[in-house]
């Protein structure tokens, strides 16, 4: 079992008076940047490109810089630009002013796993993945509730990785809720196999749902409320995270719950076991780094063609349809 640290288990003292260089002013970089600032981290300074997150970073009140200024003049760093940009960012702009006693953080483990990201061995590698969207991350900090985290140590160059992490994760909100130990390959193979497996299936599932009640001659706009849009699934997803993945059955008719339960075990999980071993391979193997890595340098032709395919489904008109009426 992995330990799990909460806000009694963490302290600032190890990073209150460290220069923090946030890189990248985003989704998570901005969260991460605002809730740490409101926690009493005083030095942070904002790296990034000359684009409207650099406009939002003075906005806020941050000093802001460029990315090889910020990185050269911060003890800590936090790596928070898209994952496929980072490895040729870091090579040019911030390895050359990385010094020893450097901390990096980041929030993905991808560009490590993947060895696309080589560290120098003088500095700490530090992981704190939080698992919410950016927005989340302030929203429940703000209001006081936090959201889970990975936390990790890749590289312990100064004895003391662990207690930044967990500094860090108790700043921006992390630990309010669960910072859970978790390696740097742990937390890239779980997100790599919830986006490659799980929900390929799980949509999957709802794509042959609504295509085969279409077929039945079952009206579209209301097989798509059944199916998702009224948001019941949402509710579902929220009541399973509070109070239990099947503890929640008895906020159901019994008709349904009897339903569920008894068609629960009709389902040949052979199919999915097999998809699941597939994806494990692809990962493990760096199959699908390289597939990835590829396609950028291909000008994504393939990731362009899928979304537009993706855009043509049937379900789009309908949800506009729908969505212009009401
Ligand atoms: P983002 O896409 O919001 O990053 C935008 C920032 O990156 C902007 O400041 C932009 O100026 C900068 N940027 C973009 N391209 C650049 C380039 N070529 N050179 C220099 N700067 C560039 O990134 P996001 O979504 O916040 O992700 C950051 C990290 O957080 C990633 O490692 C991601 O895996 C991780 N993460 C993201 C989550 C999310 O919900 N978005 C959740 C948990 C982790």
């Amino acid at each position: 079992m992995s330990r799990i640290f909460y806000d009694k288990d963490a302290t600032l003292d190890s990073v209150r008076l460290k220069k923090i260089g946030i890189i990248g002013y985003g989704n998570q970089g901005r969260s991460q940047a605002l809730n740490m600032r409101d926690s009493g981290l005083e030095n942070i300074s904002i790296g990034s490109v000359k684009d409207a997150s650099m406009d939002q970073a003075e906005a806020d009140g941050f000093t802001t810089g460029t990315i090889e200024d910020v990185s050269a003049d911060s003890d800590i760093l936090f790596l928070l630009i898209p994952d496929e940009v980072m490895p040729k960012v870091y090579e040019q702009r911030i390895l050359p002013g990385l010094e020893a006693g450097n901390v990096l953080n980041f929030a993905s483990g991808y560009n490590i796993t993947f060895k696309k990201i080589v560290p120098p061995e003088t500095v700490d590698v530090i992981m704190v993945a939080p698992r919410m969207i950016g927005e989340g991350v302030r929203e429940l900090f703000v209001n006081k509730k936090g959201y889970p985290a990975f936390v990790g140590v890749e590289q312990d160059a100064s004895g003391k990785a662990l207690e930044i992490a967990l500094g860090l994760a108790k700043a921006m909100g992390a630990t309010m809720k669960a910072a859970m130990e978790v390696s740097m390959y742990q937390e890239t193979v779980m997100d790599l196999f919830a986006e490659q497996a799980t929900w390929p299936i799980i949509s999957n599932v709802l794509i042959e749902a609504f295509e085969y009640q279409v077929k039945m001659g079952l009206p579209k706009e209301a097989v798509l409320t059944e199916l998702y849009l009224s948001k019941e699934p949402a509710y579902m997803f929220e009541k399973m995270a509070d109070i239990g993945f099947f503890k929640q059955l008895p906020l159901h008719s019994r008709t349904s719950q009897y339903g569920q339960l008894s068609r629960f075990q009709r389902v040949d999980r052979k199919f999915i076991r097999d998809m699941m071993d597939k994806t494990v391979a692809e990962i493990d193997g760096g199959i699908f780094a390289e597939e990835w890595e590829k396609e950028q340098t291909n000008g994504m032709t393939k990731f362009k063609r899928l979304k537009e395919e993706a855009f043509q489904h049937p379900i789009n008109e309908v949800e506009d349809k729908l969505r212009d009426q009401s």
